[in-house]
């Protein structure tokens, strides 16, 4: 069946199965593959992406749930947030392997949009489900606040 959904702000009509899952159509049929899978259980963060503004584990959302709702990626996402977090990652060389770091960022953009001076405790929920196996979560935390001092929060 044939699915349209707005991908990065641009229309696609992808003809997939119902079920399939929304990373697979971003990683196979849009070739946008700094989407990650890792678990496919939406449990490590790997394949994070942006519904509407908010974090979503993509490979448990089937096509057929996407309806007209926005869907941003690594390659696309932008704004103010995205540039801090972004020059933080860099700042603090936080990517070790770099296989989470996509979700890892998206994860951190959609925090600072809703807290922008987050805690710890703040940082530790929202990054909570983003697994790490080079266990850079140190370096995250710090440039998660890193980001938040440079846009002023
Ligand atoms: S691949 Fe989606 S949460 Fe792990
Ligand atoms: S940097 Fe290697 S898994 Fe996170």
């Amino acid at each position: 069946m044939a699915y349209q959904i707005k991908v990065n702000g641009t229309d696609h009509s992808v003809d997939a199965d119902e079920d399939t899952p929304l990373l697979w159509v971003l990683r196979d049929w849009l070739h946008l593959t700094g989407t990650k899978f890792g678990c496919g259980i939406a449990r490590c963060g790997a394949c994070t992406v942006h519904m509407d503004g908010q974090p979503l584990r993509s490979c448990t959302l089937p096509i057929s749930a996407v309806g007209t709702s926005e869907i941003t990626t690594i390659e696309a996402v932008e704004g103010p947030e995205a540039k801090a977090v972004q020059d933080a990652w860099v700042a603090h060389d936080v990517p070790q392997c770099g296989y989470c770091q996509s979700g890892q960022v998206m994860s951190a953009v959609a925090l600072l949009r809703e807290v922008p001076k987050p805690n710890d405790r703040d940082i530790d929920l929202a990054m909570n489900g983003n697994i790490c196996r080079c266990a850079t979560y140190v370096r995250i935390r710090a440039a998660i606040h890193a980001a938040s001092e440079k846009l002023g929060g």
